[in-house]
């Protein structure tokens, strides 16, 4: 869910609805505002189920109070069906407090069988309304907002933002965060609150932290930070070194079309700086020394999504180049299946986003198993960094359409600075070796520039297989993730039945799926790997004997593929660890556009939402 506050010198509905619409990426299930009146000492308020524009229609019939003071939410249904009840904000009987909320309240139904025994009406089917009523109860004994809110906060379990607005105290607007993010924006005679700071880009890239289990009130001229119990707290400032153009679509119908375009970019910022004249690489924000490094016997990456993909990658690169085993994990899995960790093991955790929460409690658990954590992140400030001991930032720049895809590249590129960092500092891999491979980093721009510059017979592709219900995708080796990677974006955008498989395991098993006419893209490993290159030509073979349409990606003159390929995209010379950064580009470009053809909301498909906050 996306959620913002402000109080300051604005018209307070037009700043939360700026803010909400640059959140949307991270829910849109139902959206809601409301602002303080204080005239009326009670809450003015509006929600509606679906996008923010159903949002719009409300606003643009009712009469809402010219207010400096507001808060706004857009959701993704956890607890209660996406419908206008559901949605937030929550109020209490009175009218004179409001709530919204991302997370989930774990105890949430023992509160709401003590509210309902002592005489409250609940009106929605959700865990958030439960903390309003709390919130009503406890001003009667505590009068001040945030000492009140900081009671209520004492009795929910479970992960949460809130944030409040109180009618009789419409000065100040209070927020609350556990395990779910929440960052505050500093400006000149206003504050902001936010889910992340694209919340308030437009007026301020001043930006503060806040902790977990900490509560922060702000007014126009002042922020205070305390633990649930009124402690004070430290928090971090940062400044965003991206503003608001970089959270705009800038003529692109869509983001991910931009963040597409983006990818030469992304990439050149998560290398800038990284590879001294020395000859060595520097990661500055390394918080690990070199002789904990050198500590290191076993790697294992946790990731969800996309991100799980880069890191399935870098495994290949990293045992490569470190001789240090590496496993790849799915975050949802790992802190389940008992794993085998301790001090000398290095976890990776790869988050665009830095909130997911499938990653979030799976470094927590890592550290309690004394394992030491990197991250590897796009998004400053965030939480996962905040819980790690070291940190990679991919420097993408933001990220707003749901499907990942320079967020994937700079992740990739990321993966293998830490690759060739641990190599350098243990000496397996030094000198040449890593200036042949830097050399071949920093001429990656421009072979993903190509990829899109070819862009047209992609959508020409697309627009031909229109009408397609299954595509299935061939890899192998770094090749195996890139189709996985291609089935991922074809589900998540185009809602078709896709499927990536490693090219040896054709023959045990999907091979039985190939039947006339159905897509399968195939990415052939650069003809260095002879024998790779040549089983991978056989599988194209076999398939296309049994009436595939083949798409083959294969290098520039690779010509074996040639006979076999029905459509033919060609890739630029790279070393192989590298092709997944040029083999990725065709593959987004293709979901994308059929997701465009069939009429599909590309930037925010169906039932997803790009940083899911619960587990
Ligand atoms: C969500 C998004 C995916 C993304 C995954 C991991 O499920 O829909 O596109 O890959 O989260 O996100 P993260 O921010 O942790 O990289």
């Amino acid at each position: 869910c996306g959620i913002v506050g402000y109080v300051g010198h604005r018209n307070a509905l037009d700043v939360v609805m700026g803010g909400l619409r640059r959140l949307e990426y991270r829910g849109y299930d139902s959206g809601g505002v409301a602002l303080p009146d204080p005239t009326t000492g009670r809450i003015a308020w509006a929600k509606k189920a679906g996008k923010l524009a159903n949002l719009d229609g409300v606003l643009a019939e009712t009469t809402m109070p010219e207010t400096a003071t507001g808060i706004g939410h857009t959701r993704w249904a956890t607890h209660g069906a996406p419908n206008d009840r559901n949605a937030h904000p929550h109020l209490s009987e009175d009218g004179r407090l409001a709530v919204v909320h991302n997370g989930i309240i774990e105890n949430f139904a023992v509160l709401r069988a003590e509210l309902e025994a002592a005489g409250h009406e609940l009106q929605s089917e959700t865990d958030t309304e439960v903390v309003v009523h709390l919130l009503s109860d406890e001003l009667q004994r505590t009068p001040a907002l945030d000492d009140a809110v900081r009671a209520v906060c004492q009795r929910l379990e479970g992960a949460f933002t809130l944030v409040f607005t109180d009618a009789q105290q419409p000065e100040v607007v209070v927020g609350a965060r556990r395990n779910s993010p929440l960052v505050v924006g500093r400006g000149d005679g206003e504050n902001f609150l936010g889910s992340d700071v694209s919340a308030f880009i437009e007026f301020t890239r001043e930006a503060v932290e806040l902790g977990q289990d900490q509560v922060v009130a702000i007014t126009r001229d002042s922020m205070t930070v305390t633990d649930f119990d009124g402690a004070p707290a430290e928090t971090t400032s940062y400044h965003v070194d991206w503003d608001v153009s970089a959270a705009e679509k800038g003529g692109y119908d869509w983001f991910m079309l931009k963040e597409i375009d983006e990818q030469p970019q992304a990439v050149a910022e998560t290398l800038l700086g990284r590879y001294g004249r020395s000859g060595r690489l520097q990661l500055d924000e390394m918080r690990l020394s070199d002789d904990e490094l050198r500590d290191v016997d076993k790697i294992i990456i946790i990731a969800c999504g996309t991100a799980s993909y880069a890191g399935l990658v870098a495994k290949y690169a990293i045992e490569h180049w470190t001789r240090i085993p590496c496993e790849v994990e799915l975050a949802s899995e790992f802190r389940y299946r008992d794993p085998i960790i301790d001090r000398s093991t290095l976890v990776v955790a790869i988050s665009q986003s830095g909130e997911t929460m499938d990653t979030l409690m799976a470094i927590r658990y890592a550290r309690q198993q004394r394992a030491r954590v990197l991250s590897i992140c796009n998004t400053n400030g965030s939480t996962i960094p905040r819980e790690s001991d070291a940190v990679i930032y991919t420097h993408a720049g933001p990220e707003v359409a749901v499907a990942s895809t320079k967020g994937f590249l700079s992740q990739i590129v990321a993966c293998y600075l830490l690759g060739l960092y641990l190599a350098q500092v243990r000496g397996v891999k030094y000198g040449d070796e890593i200036d042949a491979i830097m050399a071949a980093l920093e001429k990656l721009p421009a072979g993903i520039q190509r990829m899109l510059d070819e862009g047209e017979q992609v959508r020409k592709l697309a627009a031909e297989l229109v009408d397609t219900r299954s595509v299935l995708f061939l890899g192998r080796h770094v090749g195996y993730p890139v189709a996985l990677e291609g089935a991922l974006k074809l589900k998540e955008l185009a809602y078709l039945h896709a499927e990536g498989f490693a090219a040896g395991e054709l023959k045990h098993g999907p091979i039985a799926l190939i039947e006339d006419g159905i897509p399968v893209f195939v990415v052939v490993p650069p003809k260095a790997r002879d024998q790779l290159q040549e089983k991978i030509v056989s599988n194209i073979q076999e398939i296309r004997a049994r009436g595939a349409l083949t798409i083959v990606l294969a290098e520039d003159g690779d010509d074996d593929v040639v006979p076999y390929a029905d459509h033919l995209i060609r890739l630029p010379k790279v070393p192989t660890l590298l092709q997944p950064l040029v083999a990725t580009v065709p593959l987004q470009i293709f979901a994308c556009e059929l997701a465009g053809l069939l009429g599909h909301d590309v930037d925010q498909p169906r039932n997803l939402a790009k940083s899911v906050t619960v587990e």
